[in-house]
Formats: C-alpha cells, sequence, structure tokens
C-alpha cells in the first residue's frame, strides 16, 4: 500500500538555532514542504531584522530541499499599526504566549485584558495578520487549557476579522469552542492525538512524551481524532516538534517538548491508516492549512509506503517519538 501526499505542511514547529538547527532542519525539510517556525529562540524574535536572519540561517541549514520555512514574530503588546505593516511580509503569523507558559516564553503577555491587547490587535486584523496562541493560564496543569477558552472566546468575538489559530488543542473543551466561532481555527499535534498523562506518568516516567499542553484524558484524545480523522476544515496538523538535548529532558527538571518531525508523517499514516480514513490525511497536513492561512507552499510530492520504519534512538543528541520502535509506515527513498 502506498500514498503519495501533496505539499505537506507543519504549521507548528520548533527549529531552534545553531547546532540544533542544523540537526533538526533538514529532518522537516526532507519530509515536508513547508512548516509555520515558532519564534521562542533566546531572546525571541521581535523583529523583522531578527526575522528575515534566522529565515537565512534555516535556508542555509536545509540546503536545496523545497521547503518554505513560513516565520512568525514573537507577540508584543506594545506592537503598533506601523510596526506590523513593516514586518508583514516578512512573516505569516504572530505568536502569542502567556508569560512564562513554556520554553522561552518569560517575555510574553501578563495582561489579558482587552485594552490592554486591542491596539495591536486591532492591527492584526486591519493587516490580515493571523493571531497563533498558546491557549493556557497558569492554573492547575490539568486545566489550563480549558480556562484558557473564556480569552479566546472574548478575542474571537471582539475581532471577527481576526484569524485565530488556537495551537495544540488538546481537549474536548477546545474542540467545542473552536466550533463556536467562525474566525477560530485549530493547530493539533501527532502526540496529542496518540497519547494521554497514561503514557507520560500513568507507569514509569517518561520525560520525552513531557510536553505543554500536557496530554490529557482518553475523551479528550477521542475529541481531537474525531476533527482529525474527518479532516474538519478548521483543523490542521502542527506537529509542535519541540526538541530539547538529552541532557534537559532526562533530568531532575525536565524540559517540555516532544521531538516528533522526523516519524511526523509515517506516524500519521498509520493512525488515519487504523482509523479508515487515509484518505483524509492530505487535507489534516496541507489542503487545510492552505486555506487557513490562504499560502500555495512548493510543489512537492511525498511518497509514503506501508513497509517498516525503525525510528532511531537519536537524532544528533535528541530522542525523537517512538525512539527504537517500529513503525508500520515510511516515507520512501529516504
Ligand atoms: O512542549 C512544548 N515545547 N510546548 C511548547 O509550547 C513549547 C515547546 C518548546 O519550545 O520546547
Ligand atoms: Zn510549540
Amino acid at each position: 500500500m502506498e500514498l503519495t501526499l501533496t505539499s505537506p505542511l507543519d504549521m507548528h514547529l520548533h527549529l531552534r538555532d545553531g547546532e540544533m538547527l542544523r540537526t533538526v532542519a533538514p529532518l522537516s525539510a526532507r519530509d515536508f514542504a513547508g512548516a509555520l517556525v515558532m519564534p521562542n529562540l533566546v531572546p525571541p524574535l521581535t523583529t523583522p531584522e531578527d526575522v528575515r536572519a534566522y529565515k537565512e540561517r534555516i535556508l542555509d541549514a536545509i540546503g536545496e530541499e523545497a521547503f518554505t520555512p513560513y516565520m512568525t514574530l514573537f507577540f508584543l503588546p506594545e506592537y503598533d499599526y506601523d510596526f506590523l505593516q513593516e514586518v508583514k511580509d516578512d512573516i505569516l503569523a504572530i505568536k502569542l504566549y502567556p508569560a512564562g507558559i513554556t520554553t522561552n516564553s518569560e517575555g510574553g503577555v501578563e495582561n489579558f485584558s482587552l485594552d490592554a491587547l486591542a491596539p495591536t490587535l486591532e492591527a492584526m486584523s486591519e493587516l490580515g495578520i493571523p493571531l497563533c496562541v498558546h491557549g493556557e493560564t497558569n492554573g492547575f496543569v490539568m486545566d489550563r487549557e480549558a480556562e484558557f477558552i473564556p480569552i479566546y472566546e472574548r478575542i474571537a468575538k471582539r475581532f471577527p476579522n481576526l484569524t485565530i489559530i488556537m495551537e495544540h488543542i488538546t481537549t474536548k473543551e477546545a474542540v467545542d469552542a473552536l466550533m463556536r466561532f467562525e474566525n477560530l481555527y485549530a493547530t493539533i499535534t501527532l502526540h496529542h492525538l496518540y497519547i494521554t498523562l497514561d503514557d507520560v506518568a500513568g507507569g514509569l516516567l517518561r520525560p520525552h512524551l513531557f510536553c505543554k499542553p500536557i496530554a490529557k484524558r482518553p475523551e479528550d484524545r477521542m475529541a481531537l481524532r474525531k476533527v482529525a480523522f474527518m479532516a474538519h476544515e478548521k483543523v490542521m496538523f502542527g506537529s509542535d516538534s519541540a526538541p530539547h538535548p538529552r541532557s534537559k529532558k532526562e533530568a531532575p527538571g525536565c524540559a517540555a517538548g516532544v521531538f516528533s518531525a522526523p516519524i511526523a508523517l509515517p506516524a500519521l499514516a498509520q493512525l488515519f491508516e487504523e482509523a479508515g480514513v487515509l484518505e483524509n490525511l492530505q487535507k489534516f497536513v496541507s489542503d487545510n492549512a492552505q486555506k487557513i492561512y490562504g499560502i500555495t507552499p512548493p510543489a512537492k510530492e511525498v511518497k509514503l509506503i506501508k513497509e517498516p520504519m525503525a525510528v532511531p534512538e537519536r537524532y544528533g543528541d535528541v530522542v525523537p517519538m517512538f525512539a527504537g520502535q517500529t513503525l508500520a509506515w515510511s516515507v520512501d527513498g529516504v
């Protein structure tokens, strides 16, 4: 059995910088035609110059592959219309992090009152710049995403022309909210389609599956699977592949992030085939994102075949999801 995907896209990706960038970027560029690249570097990307220089480093790291890095800027409430107009052509979206909620987000938003955010959001809405959101409060870890939903609703209501992407949704509540507003969309990761909290902490602790938002309950995973498997037009694939070196994961204070980019397409094919919905994978990994963002990625055919993929124990110093295991599908010719 085989499946050819046209221009697969990963609409939420962490590529890091320096040596890590050179390790991980070629792995995404091999399997995908493009990716939305997150801005949470140290320091975060907050100027057009930062974004342009980082894009050059990404292009340098991937070499000849047909792969478009779609760039993002780190949301700051002080961005005004003139600034956004200047940066608009260098980015596809702006990513909003609550302050301190995850890796390198310390400079994020502290005050979610609409008064504080309105000028920037108004300008983004007028200029047609989508807003990507890490939607978690700093409440109890299992409730953080559900608690953030009223904030999504307030923004969605006040700015009906602003495209808002609920990033890496993990709960039934988020799926429900998504359906209530025309201007809300969402990315769904591979790991949240596969795992629940039990896989992370139900037996021996599995640090390589620890991420933010944390994986939730079986009924949440079911709600995510439902909309992903039908390739609902409001959802698209975003891996949130977030590499950390082993020393940061296999440590008393484990960094959040699952590294899934190099196994994402085979693992998705396996999951969609098992669910009997392989024909919907093209929409989930490309067509929906093209419509939501209005982008045309480079033409690239990626052929998947139902032949075993032995997942490496490591890529460089990073342990991937499914390390040492065998997946039922592989990318042909890689
Ligand atoms: O698990 C995560 N890792 N979640 C995030 O939101 C950020 C990411 C990272 O950058 O490591
Ligand atoms: Zn992320």
